[in-house]
Order: C-alpha cells, then structure tokens, then sequence
C-alpha cells in the first residue's frame, strides 16, 4: 500500500492524502450545521474493536481506513464458541501489539492523533472493557477526544468505507438516504432503515437466536468447528440446496425467530443418524446446501416484506452473515427482479473489524459527537440510545 506525503502543517510529521477532500463537512450538506470550533480537519483517528473474538485496530484519516488490522483468537475452536473470560484474556494480550501495528503501518505517531475510538457495545462485557480501557488510556495520555461506537451501528457504516483503502474508485457506489440494511451477524439480526450516518432505525428484529447463530449452530450440530458459518458456505457450495426441506417458522410483521429452525435441525440430524450413522459423511453438501438456503430465503422474505413497507429500494446488507456467498447471490439476484439498487461490503468488512469502527467515529468527530472518560461499556448497548449518548 502507498501513501502520500501530507502538507496539512497540523498533522506534520505524519502521512495523509489531504488532495482528496472526501467526506469533509463543507462540501457535503448532511454536516452543514456542524460545531466546527470542536474539530481538527482533516481527523486521524485510532480505532479499537473487541466486542467478542476479533482483536482489532484501524487508523483512518479523513474519512479514509489507512489500515485495519485484525487478530482472531484461535482459543475458542476447541469450545465449539467463544468463551467469554478467555475472549477478554486474549484481548488482554493482543491488544498492545495489534494497536502497535495499525500505527506503525499506518505511519501515524500518537502525537498525530486527533481521536481515539472504541465499540462501546453490544458485545461481551470483559472484551469490551479492554479495548474501552485501551482506548480511554490514550485518549486520558494524549488529551485527545474519546469516541464511543455501537457496533451495530459500525457494521452498516461499514458500505462508506472507500473500497481501496485509498479513497473512493470511480463507478463505485454508496448507498444513498433512506436505504434499507440488513444487519445479519452471529449475536444480531435486524432489518434497519438508514436515515443518515448516525441516524437509523430498526424496524425488524430477531426475537430469539441471530443468523449467525444459526449458521454456527447447524454447523456445531454437524460435527464442524466454531465459526462454522463460512464452513457451511463452503460446504454448500457443492451440494443440492433442494435436497432436504426444514419448516417455516411464523412470525409477525418484520421481526425474525431461528429458534424454530435450529431445533428442527437437530432433529432432522439425529433421525438421519439413527437410521445410517455415515448420514452426515454422505450428505455433508446436501445438508449445509439445505440449511443455508432455508436461513437465507427467511432472511430475504423479511427484507423484500421490508422494502415493500417503507418503498425504500436502496437495500444493503452488512454483519458477518453478509459474506455468505448464497445470501450475496440472493440479493443480488431478486434486487434485479424488484428494481433495487443492492449493495455489499467489501469482505474484509463484513466479519469484526475496525475499520468500520474507525468510519463510524469519523462520522462521529465530524458532528463533534464525543464522550467522557466516565463512560462505560454497554454489552446490550441499543441503536436508539447511540445518537444522543
Ligand atoms: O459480525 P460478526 O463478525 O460478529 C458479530 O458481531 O457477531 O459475525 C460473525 C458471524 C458468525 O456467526 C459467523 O459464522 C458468520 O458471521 N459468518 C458467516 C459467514 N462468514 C461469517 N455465516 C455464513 N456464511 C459465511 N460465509
Ligand atoms: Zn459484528
């Protein structure tokens, strides 16, 4: 990756691509009425994730992720999840070196930096407190602003990352307000109407396990390791997804259930198994084919029921579940027959990172949305209680 030399005379000393004005307040309309005397343009800021197993820092500059770094914590494979207290441990041990390398390949010194961001929640408590920790550490060190980010906020806010790491490339496209998200991860499932960066609204949830959950559920009940989600995607990439049929599960309005689907999974396992113990062996494919395609025409009902109540075509999707290959081919496929305009993140964004934590606290910085070093983590933090916190 290349960076260019900054001439911005406050971030000396530091690398920048000030040439490219993206996303700064004077040329964009959502930010015209901004409290400018509390910002520094263009912002560098340092992002921490650690809201479950991801270790992850991101440095962005203007709008632009100049790196986003990522460690997975391999401790939990054995525990078919992830397990709380050793997820916190791990951050523990991560986080220092991680923080370490976005900096240093970033070529961002501390002095450089206007902002350190962290995900105040949702997430596991003991992962959140090290990497809020971390972050109120620097910010307390340096007297610089903090700034709290919802995750699930971030995931969405992950579609304006500029695709090359270097700015926005020609013909790529952005979601434009309203559109409608569907955030799919292993802890969330919810359909959200996007209003404006810091402005959403969910109108849909699920009212018991995640799409994610599901996915490593099925999996865990296949004899396959956690996270068993991209496993079964690419598992059913060879099979028939016509092959086995699961039930519908009923719910009103916009809201998701997969509780039902995972039990009759189970069952549909264990009654394969006790009438041929190689079932599995056999159908691998067929199976993981099967249970994708269920999970994945439930989730799509619910987003077409959706665009079809708010008239919003704008439709994206974005959480972990968001890489599955068949969920992407989905939306791509009946957006074309309903006239949407469909969008995905880059891969690299879908799954935890920091750099859509990064994007979110740029949004943030912007609107001089900063908090106090009192502030604690959240591990059920709601989208509502984001904007005004
Ligand atoms: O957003 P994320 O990284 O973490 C949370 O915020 O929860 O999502 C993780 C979830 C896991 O359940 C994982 O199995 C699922 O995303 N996942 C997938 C795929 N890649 C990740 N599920 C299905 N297909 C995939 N390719
Ligand atoms: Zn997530």
């Amino acid at each position: 990756m290349e960076y260019a030399e900054g001439d911005n005379k406050e971030n000396e000393g530091c690398v920048n691509t000030v040439e490219d004005n993206f996303l700064q307040p004077p040329e964009n309309p959502n930010f015209n009425n901004l409290p400018f005397h509390l910002v520094k343009m263009p912002p560098i800021i340092l992002a921490i994730e650690s809201s479950c197993d991801e270790t992850s820092a991101a440095v962005i500059s203007n709008g632009k992720v100049l790196i986003n770094i990522v460690a997975s914590q391999n401790v939990h494979h054995k525990y078919g999840g992830v397990v709380p207290e050793l997820a916190s441990r791990a951050h523990q041990q991560q986080i220092v070196a991680v923080v370490d390398e976005a900096m240093q390949g970033a070529r961002v010194k501390n002095e450089n930096l206007d902002a350190v961001a962290f995900t105040r929640g949702p997430g596991l408590m003991g992962a959140l407190l090290v990497g809020g920790s971390f972050a109120k550490g620097l910010a307390l060190a340096r007297g610089i602003p903090l700034i709290e980010v919802n995750h699930m906020q971030a995931h969405i806010l992950a579609h304006f990352i500029p695709s090359n790491m270097n700015g926005l490339s020609e013909g790529v496209s952005i979601p434009r307000f309203p559109f409608l998200c569907l955030t799919v991860s292993g802890g969330h499932t919810q359909l959200v109407v996007v209003r404006d960066y810091l402005e959403m609204e969910i109108i849909g949830q699920t009212q018991d396990d995640a799409a994610g959950e599901a996915f490593d559920k099925a999996a865990k009940i296949l004899g396959l390791p956690y996270p068993g989600g991209p496993l079964v995607d690419r598992y059913a990439s060879k099979g028939d997804p016509k092959k086995f049929k699961f039930p519908d599960t009923e719910m009103p309005g916009l809201d998701f259930s997969f509780s039902g689907i995972k039990t009759a999974f189970l069952y549909f396992v264990r009654d394969g198994k006790a009438e041929d113990p190689k079932f599995v062996d056999l159908h691998l494919n067929d199976i993981c084919a099967s249970i994708q395609h269920k999970i994945v025409r439930m989730l799509m009902e619910r987003l077409e029921k959706a665009s079809l109540q708010t008239g919003i075509r704008e439709v994206a999707l974005a959480g972990g579940v968001s890489a599955n290959s068949e969920l992407r081919k989905q939306l791509v496929k009946r957006g074309n027959a309903l006239g949407w305009r469909t969008f995905v993140p880059d891969f690299q964004y879908c799954t935890d990172n920091a750099g859509m934590i990064a994007m979110a606290a740029h949004f943030k910085y912007l609107q001089g949305q900063f908090c106090d070093l009192g502030i604690a983590p959240v591990p059920n933090l709601q989208m509502n209680s984001v904007h005004n916190s």
